[in-house]
């Protein structure tokens, strides 16, 4: 197969340098982006005069043919082709004969494949942000069932204080919202058509970049034809906010296998999401969640690769630049796989009646609430929380609780104390007192959720332009 740069060279490429150079065996998936790509670069060199109508039309056809044979499986990749990019227009030449040639007019494989990944990523980004939608809104139907289920708070993994459990999902939505928002702001900087850049300096010919980024629906077209054709940041950028969102559901994954533990016993997790042992037939194992859990280490991998492919490349264009279409298409499946399983996962998972007796192991999760109480009463609060902590060590040695230690036992302790403190100290109260803006009184944790609700219905902007 004749390669369409061989015209300066004598001998051919060795097999293994061919093998190893070539990238069609995993940029292929580009195939889409690549021939609508030309087909709107090929109608604004029309356009402009640069290649008749003629010729385009015929151009045209045969990258529709080509996508058609993509379609149906029918598309033969050469090795000896090395890319995506060389194939299709070899392809190309095949069909429709010597007039193929002239779509590489004004261009250059250097802009042609930023442009390439950057409506790959455009896509993908956009369906990121729909998944995410979806994991949230799923979510926030859970959170809505559980503002009334009191569950400890954990600080250093030990129970802290009562809070519900539809504030502690909600603290989840918050951050998915923000990577929702997160990926609609790298959306922007993905949303530039680098097309023009070509190898590096531009190009001698008069095209006209803003049409071909209009029948692309850009918003911008880039400024600069060194940085277009040389700059990943875009992509790195992608990757990051997937490594945060994947790190958000990571945790949420670390307390899922928690929860459905049997030192826990909250949860249930359906059949359908989990597996069992090939040894302990009592096992039901938490799979999707330990796999997201797992899989985040290798989206972090991806964008310290990606880090490194770039961080000594002199400008313009290096062929390293072609390692970075794995880590970025790993990084878009696991993201959009993890996503996917965990909204199965969580929906058809059901939370068990969570005893109060069981929540409150120790029995000092009001603890806090003992010493605000004091607080109340004028004692300043670093002496209220040392009677509280006396308090404590008190019950422990007697093997007691706070719930079930006697009246005069506490005034033993503090003459501060009176009848009321009891009331003061139930896991319900001392839910129902954090009625701070943000905090877990259900008053506010009913905001919150309408609050998000109301997000979550609007439609995420895009930025990609009808
Ligand atoms: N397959 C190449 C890549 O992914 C396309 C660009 C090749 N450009 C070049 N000057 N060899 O980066």
């Amino acid at each position: 197969m004749k390669k369409p740069w061989s015209g300066r060279f004598k001998q051919s490429t060795d097999k293994l340098m061919e093998e190893f150079s070539a990238s069609i065996s995993f940029d292929r998936r580009l195939y889409a982006y690549d021939i609508t790509g030309s087909i709107a670069h090929c109608q604004m060199l029309a356009k402009c005069k640069i290649i008749s109508q003629t010729d385009s039309k015929k151009i045209v056809g045969g990258l529709r043919r080509i996508l058609k044979e993509f379609e149906l499986g029918k598309f033969q990749c050469d090795d000896q082709l090395e890319d995506i990019h060389m194939n299709i227009e070899s392809r190309l030449t095949e069909l429709v004969g010597s007039v193929g040639g002239k779509l590489h007019t004004a261009r250059s494989r250097n802009d042609q494949v930023c442009l390439d990944i950057r409506l790959y990523l455009r896509d993908e980004g956009e369906e990121v942000v729909q998944l995410i939608t979806i994991l949230a809104k799923t979510l926030l139907s859970l959170a809505r069932k559980h503002t009334d289920t009191i569950i400890p708070g954990f600080t250093h993994m030990q129970q802290a204080q009562p809070i519900l459990l539809a504030h502690h999902l909600l603290a989840y939505i918050e951050m998915l919202v923000r990577d929702r928002e997160r990926m609609q702001d790298t959306l922007k900087r993905i949303n530039i058509m680098p097309l023009g850049s070509a190898a590096l300096a531009g190009t001698g010919f008069p095209i006209d970049r803003k049409y071909t980024a209009k029948l692309l629906h850009f918003s911008e077209v880039s400024n600069n034809s060194i940085d277009a054709v040389s700059d990943r940041d875009f992509a790195i950028e992608f990757c990051s906010t997937i490594a945060i969102l994947m790190m958000h559901l990571s945790r949420f994954c670390e307390e899922i296998v928690l929860w459905s533990s049997s030192e826990f016993d909250w949860l249930e997790l359906s059949d359908s999401y989990t597996t069992g042992s090939s040894i302990m037939p009592q096992k039901k194992n938490p799979d999707a969640a330990e796999l997201i859990r797992g899989k985040s280490g290798r989206v972090y991998g991806n964008l310290v690769s990606l880090l490194t492919l770039m961080k000594s490349l002199p400008l313009a264009y290096n062929k390293d630049l072609q390692e970075d279409k794995e880590p970025i298409f790993d990084t878009v499946d696991t993201a959009k796989m993890s996503l996917s399983i965990f909204n199965g996962m969580i929906k058809s998972a059901r939370f068990k009646k969570i005893p109060l007796h069981r929540v409150d192991i120790s029995g000092f999760l009001t603890a806090t609430d003992m010493a605000d109480y004091l607080a109340e009463k004028g004692v300043p609060f670093r002496l209220a929380h040392e009677i509280t902590g006396q308090t404590v060590a008190y019950c422990i040695e007697s093997g007691k609780t706070l719930q079930n230690i006697t009246f005069q036992e506490l005034k033993n302790i503090s003459p501060r104390f009176d009848k009321d403190i009891f009331e003061h100290i139930t896991l319900g109260s001392s839910v129902q007192r954090k009625n701070v803006y943000g905090g877990t009184a259900k008053k506010q944790v009913v905001a919150q959720i309408a609050r998000l609700d109301k997000k979550l219905k609007n439609k995420p902007k895009l930025g990609r332009k009808k």
